[in-house]
């Protein structure tokens, strides 16, 4: 089965609206080849401009949000409802990003419980696994995203996986430089596919699997290359529109 490549950019805590017209215009101007989709996932307080830009210029952009609590109101001093995310337009929700995970203390029995939130208010969820750098350097790799992706199979049962994606992000590539190499990405990715098929089998096939932690121009096109890559999360050079627009353009 084809999977149509996804080119994700997370903004985490940065960007602002001029970033948004610089990235839209890029996007516009360039023509971003339709049998990719672009997704763009900048912090929360610009989620309703991006979608409403997006709309006027019409283009097959995804909004994403980085990040929502799983309860659905309340008081919660700073938390963002997934219903809220919604009405400002976002229509995919990154969950468990590694930053959250490490940073925010948040557990994989948290992370299963806002992906599943996400998927049953119609949203699309993306859910972010990876290895610490000891669980890489200690080969505890394959436990650990068993552990994670299990996690939303526990609490959302087979149906949690459809029509959603997983970002496979090494932690020891986030932010370092030091992405994986293609052939360790492929199979890395190939695991979480059999994975995925032994949990749910009429997923396996179709659900979308990406590879995130320093894609740059320079690498996306052999990430890319690989069977089971269907596109990438990016963080820094998702906020450079040129070296965004490269990347999609290698997808
Ligand atoms: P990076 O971040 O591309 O800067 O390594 C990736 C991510 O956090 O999704």
């Amino acid at each position: 089965m084809k999977r149509k490549p996804i080119v994700a950019a997370n903004w985490k805590m940065n960007g602002n609206r001029a970033l948004v017209d610089k990235v839209l215009e890029s996007i516009r101007i360039t023509g971003v080849d339709k049998n990719v989709q672009v997704m763009l996932a900048p912090p929360a307080t610009l989620l309703s401009y991006l979608a409403e830009q997006v709309k006027d210029l019409k283009l097959d952009v995804a909004v994403a949000a980085q990040n929502v609590n799983e309860m659905e109101k309340g008081a919660l001093t700073g938390e963002i409802s997934v219903a809220q995310v919604k009405e400002a337009g976002a229509q995919w929700v990154i969950c468990g990003h590694s930053e959250r995970r490490s940073i925010f203390a948040e557990r994989s029995k948290k992370t299963a419980e806002k992906f599943v939130k996400v998927h049953q208010a119609g949203l699309t969820p993306v859910l972010c696994v990876g290895e610490s750098v000891k669980e890489y350097k200690n080969g505890k790799t394959f436990s650990r995203l068993t552990s994670q992706i299990e996690a939303v199979f526990h609490r959302g049962g087979e149906a949690a996986l459809k029509n959603s994606v997983i970002a496979y992000e090494p932690v020891w590539a986030v932010g370092t430089g030091k992405a994986a190499r293609p052939e360790q990405a492929e199979e890395i990715l190939l695991f979480i596919r059999n994975l995925v098929s032994s949990i749910c089998p009429e997923v396996a096939a179709s659900i979308r699997i990406i590879y995130g932690g320093s894609i740059t121009p320079n690498n996306a096109a052999d990430l890319f290359s690989q069977s089971n890559i269907d596109g990438g999360l990016i963080g820094g050079a998702g906020l450079e529109p040129e070296k965004f627009i490269k990347i999609c353009q290698m997808a």
